[in-house]
């Protein structure tokens, strides 16, 4: 939620903290912001420049010169007050000392904000994140330095936050401070950085400084010191990114959310590369941290993650008990810490996550190690919270997902789940034989998905169709079920059309009511077991004149049970599903772009959930 990014160095500030807000725009886009210090104007020391809306309003909002060299910026996802100019950050003190960037939620800002009002303060936004500017300012005003008022006022939230902190009598620095919220700092040749996620800086340095919860970090020009409110100094490391500017644009696409469907055969290529192990049929995971004896003593798997990340972990769950034999379910890992959870030493728990800093996810992990289980990542960004928290873990290596609606990063963490699954199935039941064929599926996949891709032109079609509908269904059986879950995801998250999954079984126990003319049904109808029993379910629909796009295999005689038909390759029973949910998100894809909606940051969503 959120983005931040800040710079000190020899450079004029103000173009490159909005090239990185541009680039952080996808995390927030309702309101931007950025403060620059320039201490040679005595009329100016330092300016602020807020816009609601895009960045590319704030680019609009700025004056012709904005000098000066040290400067942090905010792109905002509203939580306390509405988008507006008054409530964007930065946010600033009464004496217009302080400035201040804030990412996560002050839990205790109404306490905070009486008791500053009380004392004469005026307020002058509905945020949460103003009152660390006021604090700040008035521990300078006893003669802290800029280090030690923002380690005080940090000393009385109560909350989630990345800091970042400017004093106009302290140019060229920047200090800042993190407790769950991410938070980087970015090490050039003369010229320092900060940034809650690496895209906002990934065109200047490539080494960065992953901050930990309770850091605090002071930065110059030269470089940076480190500090906690228990040590004075502490040593923080930087590692080299694995990112490239490329990775960032968009690559003669229209959307994000286009080119990363484009990605995924390549993409999987890659995730796969030196994972798959032919001589004893199974999987290499090394960075999972368990040995084959680890694995074999779990006797049950608990997976958590949340929004489309969770209705992969369901589909991962089902593949689990299909090849390794061992009872497996998935829940949303939001709900999951608050229910007080019997944690079992028995239970492997594996998190899913392509932020890595998914609050719901991240908790869950913390809730899980503090009653003692053994908690697994899959997760897509390198170096995240998530990745770092976990007892081991496989990266999904997917690249950087920019779209808020995730599409590749979802493929991958299903292709993560069936190696996972083909690991503790072969230290389980699964034979030698069958694991053989999970690799072999595996390795189809790719090209499977370039095939899919092919057929966009069809998808489109048949999507800009479902776009005229006021509501649809997406409906699936038991594997397929997962699927149906995340094709209405998709669909709603960008379309912003109502679309709901239900199994297949449970149409006739109440939501067959609702099919008409004007629902029609997506419905997953895989060459398998219950291959007829969709079918007739698919005729009970359009017997009430619903129209159904079927997504199945080449072969299925669908008779008049489908008013169009969509097909994607057989692969492994057990794997099929990666390969039905991609035209899923092209229909999703396709109806947004005929909508004319915004396909890659739709209304109220940010692409990744660093609020509880
Ligand atoms: C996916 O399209 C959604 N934007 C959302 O449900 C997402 O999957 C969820 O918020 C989890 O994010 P994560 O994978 O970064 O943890």
């Amino acid at each position: 939620m959120c983005g931040i990014v800040g710079y000190v160095g020899p450079q004029q500030a103000a173009p490159v903290l909005v090239e990185g807000l541009t680039r952080l725009e996808y995390r927030g886009y309702d309101s931007a912001g950025i403060a620059v210090l320039n201490p040679r104007s005595k009329a100016n020391p330092s300016r602020v420049v807020r816009a609601q809306g895009r960045v590319r309003e704030l680019e609009a909002a700025l004056p012709a010169r904005l000098a000066g060299t040290t400067g942090i910026g905010h792109t905002r996802w509203a939580t306390h007050g509405e988008p507006s100019e008054r409530n964007a950050h930065p946010h600033t003190s009464g004496d217009g000392r302080v400035h201040v960037v804030h990412n996560g939620i002050i839990d205790n800002f109404a306490t905070l904000r009486s008791r500053l009002s009380e004392e004469g303060v005026e307020l002058t936004s509905d945020t949460d994140t103003e009152v660390v500017a006021h604090l700040v300012a008035r521990e300078l005003e006893t003669g802290s330095s800029l280090e030690d008022a923002v380690l005080a006022a940090v000393g009385q939230i109560v909350g989630t936050y990345a800091l970042a902190v400017l004093d106009v009598q302290a140019p060229g620095r920047v200090v800042v401070a993190r407790n769950g919220s991410p938070l980087l700092l970015g090490v050039g040749d003369g010229e320092m950085f900060v940034a809650s996620d690496p895209a906002a800086i990934v065109r200047h340095t490539s080494q960065v400084v992953l901050l930990d919860d309770g850091d605090f970090a002071s930065v110059t020009a030269d470089g940076f010191h480190s500090f906690t409110a228990g040590e004075k100094k502490t040593a923080r490391a930087a590692v080299t990114l694995d990112l490239t500017v490329e990775e960032l644009e968009l690559g003669g696409h229209d959307h994000f959310m286009h080119k990363e469907i484009h990605e995924q055969p390549e993409s999987v290529e890659r995730m796969l590369t030196g994972r798959l192990d032919d001589r004893f049929g199974t999987a290499k995971l090394a960075g999972l941290n368990l040995e084959p004896r680890d694995l074999r003593r779990f006797e049950r798997v608990k997976v958590l993650g949340c929004g489309s990340a969770y209705y992969v972990g369901q589909l991962g769950a089902s593949m689990i008990e299909d090849l390794a034999r061992i009872p497996a379910d998935a829940e949303p890992a939001s709900e999951f810490r608050y229910r007080n959870p019997i944690i079992e030493p028995s239970t492997l728990y594996v998190v899913v996550s392509q932020s890595g800093e998914t609050a719901d996810t991240l908790f869950a992990v913390r809730e899980v190690q503090r009653k003692g289980g053994t908690v697994v990542g899959l997760v897509n960004a390198v170096g995240s919270s998530i990745a770092r928290e976990v007892d081991g873990g496989i990266y999904l290596h997917a690249g950087p997902e920019v779209a808020v609606a995730s599409t590749k990063a979802l493929t991958h963490m299903s292709i993560g789940f069936a190696l996972l699954a083909l690991a503790l199935g072969r230290v389980h039941d699964l034979s030698f034989a069958d694991g053989q064929r999970i690799i072999a599926g595996l390795r189809a996949l790719p090209a499977q998905i370039a095939e899919i891709l092919a057929g966009e032109e069809a998808l489109a079609a048949a999507a800009e169709e479902l776009a005229t509908a006021p509501s649809l269904f997406f409906v699936g059986r038991v594997r397929g079920y997962p699927v149906a879950r995340e094709g209405a995801q998709k669909f709603k998250e960008i379309t912003y059309r109502h679309a709901e999954a239900y199994p297949t079984s449970e149409l006739k126990h109440g939501p067959l009511a609702l099919i008409s003319p004007e629902l029609p049904s997506v419905a997953i109808i895989p060459e398998d077991d219950l291959v007829e029993r969709n079918i007739t379910a698919a005729q009970e629909i359009r017997a009430r004149g619903g129209a159904v796009v079927a997504i199945t295999h080449p072969g299925v005689e669908l008779g008049d049970a489908a008013t169009s038909r969509i097909e994607v390759p057989r692969n492994e029973v057990e794997l099929d599903p990666i390969l039905l949910t991609i035209p899923t998100q092209l229909l999703g894809y396709h109806a947004a772009v005929a909508l004319g909606e915004d396909v890659d940051r739709p209304r109220n969503l940010a692409k990744s959930v660093t609020v509880e």
